[in-house]
Formats: C-alpha cells, sequence, structure tokens
C-alpha cells in the first residue's frame, strides 16, 4: 500500500512538472505554474521521506540530518529569492543551477562508495557504474562552471583567456574520456583514485570551460550549464529508479537545451561562436569606432513630450537600460498618461533584449502592463510603419541597423526592430557609449533619430511633469 501511495506521489509530481513548466510559457499563470510543480516536488520529497523503504524494507531513519538540511536549503533559498534584484536574477540562477550539479556530484560519489563497499556479495554492473560515473562528470562539470559563471555575473572573477587554453580543455577532455573507458570498464578496480581524478578533471574542465567566456555571454552558458545539470540529475533517478527524479532531470535537461539554441537563434550566433568566439569587446568597438558616423540630434524634454503628445500611436521599444534604472513603473505610468491623451500606446519586445529570456516581458508584468500590449518582434516590426513615436528605452544592439546592412559587423543577422519605418524615432540612454556587443550603433546618427539622453528613470519622470503640463 504505502509502495503505491509513493509511486502514486511521483507520478504526480511529474505530472506538475509537465503542467508546471507549460504554464511558465505565458506571464499570466507563470506564477501559478511555479507554485504547482513546487508544490509537486514537495509531494515527492515528503513521500520519499516516509514512505521509501529501502533494501531490507526498512524506512529512512537519519531524520534528524534530512530536516536539518531541509530546514536550512528553505530559509537560505526562501530570503536570497526575496532580496534579488531582478538584473542579478541571471547569478542567482547559475548559483542555484550549480547547487543541482553538486548534487548529482555527491549522490554519484555515495553511490560508487556503496557499490565499492559491498563488490564482494554484488559484483559491479557496467550499467550502474555508466550512469554513476556519467552523473558525477557532467554534474561536476555543471557545479565548477556555474561557481565561475556566478563569479563573473557578480564581478567577483574577472573574463580572463588562459594562454592554451583550447589545447589544455582538450587534452583535459582526452583524459576524462581515459579514465571514464578505464573506471566503467572496470579495467583498474583496485584504484578508487582514478574515479576521483575523474572528479578533479571535471571540476578544473568545467572551470577552464566558462572562464574565458565574455561575462555578458553569461546567461547563454548559464542555460546550457542547466541543462546539463538536469542529465546529471536524470542520471540519478535511473540510478534510484525514480520516477519523479527521471522526469525532473529530463525536463531540465531539454527545457536548457531548447533554451540555449533559442538565445543563440535570437543572437544570430551559433553555440560554437558563443563558446569561443568573441562577442564585440574591443576589437568589434576599435572597428565600428573607426567608422565616421556623422553628427547625432538631441531633443529637449518638452519637445519629446509635444510630439509623444500629439501622436496617434507611440511604440515603446524597452531594453537593458529600462532594467538598470528600474523604470519599468514609471515607464507604466507614461503609458497611462499618453493613454489619457488618445494616444495609443505598445510595446515592442525583442527576443533577447535585456540580459535573460523573457527579460522584458517579467519587468513589465512586475508593474502591471498589459500582456495584451507587448507586441512580439514580427508583429511589432509590421506596426512600425503607421507609428508616429517610437521611444528607445534603454536598448541598443536589438535597434542597430548594422544587424540588417552591414556584413562585417559581429551582430549581422541577427534580426531587429526596424524602427526606422515609424516617423520619428527618439532614443533614451546616459551617453553614446555602446550596449553589450560593444559596437557603435549608427541609428542614433540617421536622420529621424534623436537623442535623449538621461537615466531612463529620471527622464521618464520629468517628461511625465511635462506631460501633465500639457
Ligand atoms: P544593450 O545593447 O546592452 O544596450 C543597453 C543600453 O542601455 C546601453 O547602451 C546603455 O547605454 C543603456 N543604459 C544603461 N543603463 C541605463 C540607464 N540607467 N538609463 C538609460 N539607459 C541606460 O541592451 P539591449 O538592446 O536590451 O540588447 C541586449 C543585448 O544583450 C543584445 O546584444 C543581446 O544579444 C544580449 N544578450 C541578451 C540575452 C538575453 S537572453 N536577453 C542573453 C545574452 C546576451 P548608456 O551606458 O549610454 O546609458
Amino acid at each position: 500500500m504505502e509502495s503505491m501511495i509513493l509511486q502514486l506521489s511521483y507520478l504526480i509530481g511529474s505530472i506538475t512538472f509537465i503542467m508546471g513548466l507549460k504554464m511558465l510559457s505565458h506571464p499570466d499563470t507563470a506564477r501559478k505554474g511555479n507554485l504547482l510543480a513546487a508544490g509537486g516536488m514537495t509531494l515527492a520529497i515528503l513521500a520519499t521521506i516516509f514512505l521509501y523503504r529501502g533494501e531490507n524494507n526498512e524506512p529512512l531513519h537519519n531524520y534528524i540530518w534530512i530536516f536539518a538540511a531541509l530546514a536550512i536549503g528553505t530559509v537560505v533559498g526562501t530570503i536570497a529569492s526575496k532580496k534579488v534584484q531582478m538584473t542579478a536574477m541571471p547569478e542567482m540562477v547559475s548559483l542555484f543551477n550549480g547547487m543541482g550539479g553538486a548534487c548529482a556530484m555527491l549522490i554519484s560519489i555515495v553511490e560508487y562508495r556503496h557499490i565499492m563497499e559491498n563488490v564482494a556479495t554484488h559484483p559491479v554492473q557496467a550499467g550502474t557504474m555508466t550512469v554513476v560515473v556519467l552523473g558525477m562528470l557532467i554534474g561536476t562539470v555543471s557545479f565548477a562552471g556555474s561557481m565561475i559563471a556566478w563569479g563573473k555575473l557578480n564581478g567577483s572573477i574577472k573574463d580572463r583567456t588562459i594562454p592554451g587554453g583550447q589545447a589544455i580543455n582538450f587534452l583535459l577532455f582526452a583524459g576524462l574520456i581515459t579514465l571514464v573507458i578505464i573506471v566503467v570498464g572496470g579495467f583498474m578496480p583496485d584504484m578508487p583514485a582514478l574515479f576521483y581524478g575523474i572528479l578533479i578533471l571535471g571540476a578544473l574542465y568545467g572551470i577552464l570551460f566558462v572562464m574565458p567566456i565574455g561575462g555578458a555571454d553569461m546567461p547563454v552558458v548559464i542555460s546550457l550549464l542547466n541543462s546539463f545539470t538536469g542529465v546529471a540529475a536524470a542520471f540519478g533517478g535511473f540510478l534510484y529508479d525514480n520516477p519523479v527524479m527521471l522526469t525532473g532531470g529530463i525536463l531540465v535537461g531539454s527545457a536548457g537545451t531548447i533554451l540555449t539554441i533559442l538565445m543563440c537563434k535570437a543572437m544570430n550566433r551559433s553555440l560554437k561562436n558563443v563558446l569561443i568566439g568573441s562577442f564585440g569587446g574591443a576589437k568589434a568597438g576599435a572597428a565600428a569606432g573607426n567608422k565616421d558616423q556623422g553628427a547625432f540630434k538631441e531633443i529637449s524634454l518638452n519637445d519629446t513630450a509635444t510630439l509623444m503628445a500629439y501622436a496617434q500611436k507611440v511604440i515603446i521599444i524597452p531594453g537593458y537600460g529600462l532594467a538598470v534604472a528600474q523604470a519599468q513603473h514609471t515607464c507604466h505610468e507614461l503609458e497611462k498618461v499618453l493613454n489619457d491623451k488618445g494616444v495609443e500606446v505598445l510595446y515592442g519586445i525583442h527576443p533577447v533584449a535585456g540580459r535573460m529570456p523573457g527579460h522584458m516581458n517579467v519587468l513589465l508584468a512586475e508593474a502591471d502592463v498589459p500582456y495584451e500590449k507587448l507586441l512580439e518582434m514580427e508583429d511589432a516590426n509590421d506596426q512600425m510603419g503607421g507609428t508616429n513615436v517610437v521611444l528607445i528605452l534603454g536598448a541598443n544592439d536589438v535597434v542597430n541597423p548594422a544587424a540588417k546592412e552591414d556584413p562585417a559587423s559581429p551582430i549581422y543577422g541577427m534580426p531587429i526592430l526596424e524602427v526606422e519605418k515609424a516617423d520619428h524615432v527618439i532614443i533614451n540612454k546616459r551617453s553614446m557609449k555602446p550596449g553589450y556587443a560593444g559596437i557603435e550603433n549608427e541609428l542614433f546618427f540617421r536622420p529621424k533619430s534623436s537623442m535623449l539622453f538621461g537615466d531612463a528613470k529620471k527622464v521618464l519622470q520629468s517628461l511625465i511633469a511635462e506631460l501633465k503640463q500639457m
């Protein structure tokens, strides 16, 4: 009976993961989806603690350790999630992901010791050893890589190109494959040091693999490492014959892989280019800087307010700078003020605007901007023609025409928001500095464009004040 309830709990847990993931794909249902999947996870954990029976039908006994770990994890996780700023979210995802990798690594170590202690009575099975070794290797790479990604995002680790890094990584990889074959094939069963050798080389590989990648490319790398953790957890599911762990692992693994591919596609870059190419940086910046861009026009707050007040339709393009300025609520207020004046306001959302997938959707949802007002890039481009004013708030690369016009540009081929189809383009940012790709933006020098300099929040507050006086 207990075993039946346990299996039923696992089934319910697996179903809630799938439903929760589906619900995460829409902002209206995302919160509920998250809670549903968390509820399923809680059920699966409690069922395992109280209903699982071991080899001789023994229940779990070390409850103090289990509940102490659960309590610490819950407190730390809750405080960290409540405190985290939206712009620091990729950093936190990376840290949590690293913990998942570490769990998979520890599970494999514990199981390896278990197998070796009982080797006299239970001969080692190659299948089980494969799962143990690969689970540890992938978990270790994910753990070490995620820690480096976390350090890079919070600024404690600087981007560093290691001399001969690629050759070292290749050697490490070859060493790892050799060790895995020896351990899994049981060629040197009396040398557990080889198993721990995989652990050390795996950790080194994870560190060196992430170290040279540009800090701003981290979201893609984190998503890739996330899929590694999923696969490592799925190996744990195999090992324990635990369907909920297997489902969870497979879902994380496939979702992470799909997200990695989608991000690369939206930036029009291959994964190889993200992992070993340098995007933008000094070289690209210098190349773009050599071009004579001409002069740019500035526009005053008063003129901006007048243009917008007399427009019929305005499209706002949010970007990373809006998130940095935390100006989403002020932006929503501007939208309402314009609506009161009879102006239609929509938002054009680029799939890689900001620094994480769905960044702008989450940011604007936080300010209660109605979801129907958010246009996906293709729809926004279709509507640009009939738009009087486009207001760009802290976006840069996602509106850079070089992506369409300059084959030499590092972002050539990336689909962009075609803002120049509108009558007027107003660009708010603090300076003429480039965005994430490190390249100049010719849009700022085009005839329809005007620069409105300043921090997005302050500029929006002043713009609202001007509009209210009209
Ligand atoms: P960016 O190209 O990074 O440009 C952001 C602009 O915001 C900067 O030029 C900056 O100019 C301005 N800014 C910063 N703080 C500001 C503030 N307080 N007030 C006003 N402006 C401010 O951003 P984007 O257009 O959103 O493009 C995103 C980039 O990130 C793309 O290149 C994309 O490929 C990359 N990326 C995205 C993702 C995902 S999944 N979203 C993942 C990895 C990489 P100033 O310094 O002059 O103010």
